[in-house]
């Protein structure tokens, strides 16, 4: 019999696809694997599978029996199960409708000018800083905590704070450090909220808070998530992009010459990294079948959204970043039911930074050999730890 695939998979290079994923993708659509915490779940890696397991009804977040469920990993968020069983689909339907009235497309557009407005003013800081400088730090990180600081109404000064807690929340090796990181987001929360009663303003959690229906500790709760879910994985995503195209200059060059190609290639930048954090977990509440393969009710299903989209049918030569691709179809957001509610706003941040950082700082360049580029792997999005530049 052979070993089972462990995850994670070693990745050698910070965009590339890890090879033990991509040998393992060659033999199939599912896989069945062994995961950090020595758990057995299945691996999907197929993107038509992928695509269709994510809005397959008989998969779910929460299992009847959370304490015996196999996990990925020790963060309390997403290392394991979540939410009642018996009352799953109502729960989420409810904060789907709480929560997607303020990312409508009227609200986003609204939004833009503002997101722009911010990515202009770190821009200016940048060109003031001294040489090289961390395009992390400088840009990617600050802007989407800035965006998600005014949408919530959550007050910029505090970031170091509430950001050591995501992080910590988001930690995939340590429970109790996750445990402690979200309780302390939780605390936080609800401090902001018993403020707003005072004092409510023109953000998420003040209208929240006027629409009722939901008491303090539910939006303390949904606006937590919110924060938690909202600038991390954006953080990490303008990291890569910003990467993929220092290291593809013909394409950084094609975009400065035709800033219309930004949203496209946005869409390639969220597709092409291979940084999958192992795949969206599931939870079977039925027994069913996937590629033929039986899956048991309560099994571990780990939807590689990742691997997906580096899947040769759906998008070929994969490895290859090419942003005049058509890659709108990648998954990086998930698809169906659970579809990223803040979709719409990265891609805002996103082609915010694009369209600006490249006509101001043309000739911009990694200050490091690439290869010497590392990524975070305790944490679940996986980024780059720095991104030295000069320019
Ligand atoms: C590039 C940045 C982002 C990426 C890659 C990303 C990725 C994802 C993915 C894959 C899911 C689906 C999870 C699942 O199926 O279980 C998701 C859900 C979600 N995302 Fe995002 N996200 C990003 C940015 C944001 C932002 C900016 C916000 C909010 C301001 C946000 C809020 C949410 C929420 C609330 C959900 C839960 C939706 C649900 O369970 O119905 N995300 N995101």
């Amino acid at each position: 019999m052979t070993a089972l695939a462990q995850l994670p998979f070693e990745q050698a290079w910070p965009v590339a696809s890890a090879p033990g994923l991509r040998a393992l993708q060659a033999q199939g659509a599912v896989h069945k694997v062994r995961t950090a915490t020595g758990d057995q779940a299945w691996l999907v890696t197929g993107y038509e599978e992928v695509r269709q397991l994510l809005a397959d009804p008989r998969l779910g977040r929460s299992h009847p029996d959370p304490g015996s469920a196999a996990r990925t990993g020790e963060s309390v968020l997403f290392g394991g199960p979540l939410g009642d069983y018996e009352t799953e689909d109502a729960d989420h339907a409810r904060m789907r409708s709480l929560l997607q009235p303020h990312f409508a497309p009227g609200r986003m557009r609204a939004l833009r000018p503002r997101v722009e407005e911010l990515t202009a003013g770190l821009l200016d800081e940048l060109g003031r800083r001294d040489r090289p400088a961390d395009l992390v730090e400088a840009l990617a990180a600050p802007l989407p905590i800035l965006v998600i600081c005014e949408l919530l109404g959550v007050p910029y000064q505090d970031r170091s704070r509430f950001r050591g807690w995501t992080r910590a929340a988001a930690d995939v090796r340590d429970r109790a450090r996750s445990e402690q990181g979200l309780a302390a987001l939780f605390g936080y929360g609800r401090q902001l909220v018993a403020r707003k009663r005072g004092q409510p303003g023109d953000d998420v959690i003040s209208r929240l808070r006027a629409a009722r229906g939901a008491d303090d500790d539910e939006i303390a709760m949904l606006s937590m998530f919110l924060l938690f879910a909202g600038h991390e994985t954006t953080v990490v995503a303008i990291g890569m992009g910003a990467l993929m195209l220092l290291t593809h200059g013909r394409q950084w060059q094609a975009l400065r010459d035709d800033p219309g190609l930004i949203p496209a290639a946005v869409e390639e930048m969220l597709r092409a990294p291979g940084t999958s954090g192992g795949g969206i977990p599931r939870y079977a509440r039925a027994d069913l079948q996937i590629s033929g393969v039986p899956v048991r009710a309560g099994d571990l299903v780990l939807l590689d959204n990742g691997a997906a989209n580096h899947d040769a049918t759906a998008f070929p030569d994969p490895d290859r970043f090419d942003i005049t691709r058509p890659a709108a179809s990648h998954l990086t957001f998930g698809h169906g039911p659970r579809y990223c509610i803040g979709a719409p706003l990265a891609r805002i941040e996103l082609q915010a930074v694009f369209s600006q950082l490249i006509p101001r700082f043309p000739g911009m360049h990694l200050a490091v050999p690439a290869e010497q580029l590392t990524l975070d792997t305790g944490s679940l999005t996986r980024g780059l730890a720095r991104l030295p530049v000069t320019w």
